[in-house]
């Protein structure tokens, strides 16, 4: 553990941290573009020099590079390190176009940030500007050469972290070009980090590009819906739209990236067809009509097929919120299904998760020896691939067991369980999917002690459907359809398959997506997206996360006026801004029922997730 002093500040840092972590550790910050912490350094853009003024080294030296040792003292404020860091941004600046006021990046680019934190604002050298041509890389992802200061973070993350091999640098000296080696779109699943990566405006977010300057954002700390991981994101919206998704830091979960599933995710969110107002029969009509009519078909449904012909199905969608509410929701109005899944082949391994032997991605990128269970991450979580790469990258054995799948390393395919050596190794996870072959797993579990097992769910949520289900003896909404007796069906943000709705006479839907069960319902009830309202998902690991509304519902101004500019009427209520959280739907119909009020979802054990800090780790409900 070296001790070294740091602006005159002593300061003790774990083995192997550089100075300029060193720094950061105590709140010094040191300007810096090619290291990040999930690259590591690289030496390439000489902007975090310090001056050694005691110690083993001497002198000007590069922070990222300079491992910490005992009696080193360092400043970072001495006027000879202030001055190379000063002459380092004026050679980036000589090729760099001086358009700042009009760049897409403006306002959240890192070498803006240095520009004018380190005094530059006059350019000195007289000559031409190298300039490059671009490529066209894709729908998502924008490409502007001229912007590169060169600090590689593009190619390390694209290659070394993300197995990407479409996507490199060319040319050598002062030339030096990165793009893809043939002309066509991004090919890695992973490509949108690029545009967090990038510390200059090289790589831009096509879809968001010039829709809005950083100050204008509406953002909060939000989890991504895509699959059931719970990568941590900023959702950035402006005008009631949803212009992009960026990446948020959870070291437990995600790291620092997301999957391009998971950013490039607005168009559901702002598609004008959503339902944005209460339907019944396909005519709009205001809440208090549209729930009457709800309560009024369930009574006939029920009086007319006899009690517990109704089945209410959630889904592994829906937050936390509403799916601790669909138990009192059943009760009060004499359901006779409560469902929180479709299929009956489900296996639920939430169990596992009171024995502490649930592998977050963290642990996933911490081990030695990983075994792929009949399931396709890249397909199923791409992410969890992604951590996969990272434990390859550092050493540990990959196997699979299953039909061949597209991985970003390299593996071993056995045939069986009995054919991984789990007891030489430290740290070994079971990656697997939700559904079957519970039996061998849990004796495979049982005889090794320190094997994890990573499950990849459905949804955001599943984890969450799948304990309540549990706890309240929910069936699938296949077994409860079989016998006949359901006649009714109120569908919760449900992706219910045509099948499972023939022969259903009566059929109402909660959702904020277009979905085939929205289109069938006879009533819908529209409830906001996961940005539009505070809630809660649990993951696959049995964590909970909190996610902060972003914007209130309505229709994207962006729809409303060809030119795009708000409209020039003022009215209280936004158009298409009728949808409510799907909880607070579940608790008028259960008040409509003579229910209790329910003013707050999260009670009982679940009350401590209300004070729950959406930028933390998040909580594993076994520890609530
Ligand atoms: Fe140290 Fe780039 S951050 S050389």
């Amino acid at each position: 553990m070296p001790k070294l002093i740091i602006d005159d500040i002593p300061v003790e840092v774990l083995d192997g941290m550089t100075v300029l972590e060193a720094a950061h550790s105590i709140d010094i910050p040191i300007p810096h573009f090619c290291w990040h912490p999930a690259l590591g350094k690289a030496g390439a853009c000489r902007v975090c020099a310090v001056k050694m003024l005691d110690g083993p080294v001497k002198g000007i030296q590069m922070s990222c590079m300079l491992p910490a040792q005992d009696g080193m003292v360092v400043s970072t404020t001495d006027p000879e390190a202030q001055e190379m860091r000063r002459h380092v941004i004026e050679w980036m600046m000589i090729n760099h176009p001086h358009d700042c006021p009009v760049c897409d990046e403006g306002g959240e680019c890192q070498l803006q940030d240095l520009t004018i934190s380190g005094g530059h604002g006059v350019r000195r050298y007289a000559g031409k500007k190298r300039t490059h041509v671009n490529q066209d890389l894709g729908p998502y992802v924008t490409h502007e050469m001229n912007r590169c200061i060169q600090c590689y973070r593009c190619v390390r993350f694209y290659q070394e972290y993300a197995g990407g091999t479409d996507f490199g640098v060319m040319g050598s000296a002062g030339r030096v070009y990165f793009g893809r080696f043939q002309d066509g779109p991004l090919e890695s699943p992973f490509s949108g980090n690029l545009v967090d990566i990038c510390p200059t405006g090289v790589f831009t977010d096509k879809t968001a590009r010039f829709r809005a300057r950083y100050w204008d954002y509406d953002m909060a700390p939000s989890v991504c819906p895509g699959c059931s991981l719970g990568c941590n994101t900023t959702p950035v919206a402006r005008y009631r739209e949803l212009l992009k998704i960026v990446a948020r830091r959870n070291d437990a979960v995600n790291g620092w990236f997301i999957c391009d599933r998971g950013r490039f995710f607005n168009t559901e969110v702002n598609a004008p067809q959503r339902p944005r107002a209460p339907l019944v029969d396909g005519g709009e009509t205001g809440w208090d009509e549209a729930l009457e009519a709800l309560l009024l078909c369930i009574s006939e449904v029920t009086e007319c097929y006899g009690p517990g012909s109704i089945a209410i199905v959630g889904s592994s969608r829906l937050a936390l919120e509403g799916a601790v509410l669909l138990p009192l929701l059943a009760r009060s109005h004499f359901a006779g299904a409560l469902c929180y899944s479709l299929r009956t082949d489900e296996a639920v391994r939430t169990d596992f998760s009171a024995t502490g032997r649930v592998a977050s991605q963290q642990d996933v990128r911490q081990s030695d020896c990983i075994v792929i269970y009949g399931c396709d991450p890249l397909q199923e979580a791409p992410m969890m691939a992604l951590a996969v790469r990272q434990a390859w990258r550092n050493g540990a054995r990959v196997h699979l067991i299953g039909d061949k799948v597209n991985l970003p390393c390299e593996y071993i395919q056995v045939d069986s369980l009995s054919e991984v050596s789990f007891a030489a190794a430290k740290a070994p996870v079971l990656i697997c999917s939700a559904y079957g072959n519970s039996d061998s797993l849990s004796d495979i579990i049982e005889q090794h002690d320190t094997l994890k097992l990573a499950t990849l769910f459905s949804g955001p949520n599943s984890y969450a459907a799948a304990l309540l289900s549990q706890e309240h003896g929910a069936v699938s909404l296949e077994q409860a359809v079989a016998d006949g007796c359901i006649k009714g069906i109120i569908s919760i943000e449900a992706d219910i398959p045509a099948g499972l709705l023939e022969g259903i006479p009566f059929v109402a839907a909660l959702d904020w997506r277009m979905t085939s069960v929205v289109s069938r319902a006879q009533i819908v009830l529209p409830t906001t997206s996961w940005i539009e309202m505070d809630g809660t998902y649990i993951n696959a690991e049995g964590r909970a996360q909190r996610f902060k509304k972003v914007m209130n519902p309505g229709l994207p101004i962006r729809g409303l006026d060809p030119a795009g500019h708000p409209p020039h009427c003022h009215r209280s209520d936004a158009p298409g801004g009728m949808p409510l959280p799907a909880w607070e739907i579940i608790a008028k119909l259960i008040g409509g029922m003579g229910g209790e009020h329910i003013a707050e979802p999260l009670s009982g054990k679940w009350a401590r997730l209300t004070r729950l800090d959406p930028e933390s780790q998040g909580v594993k409900i076994c520890d609530l």
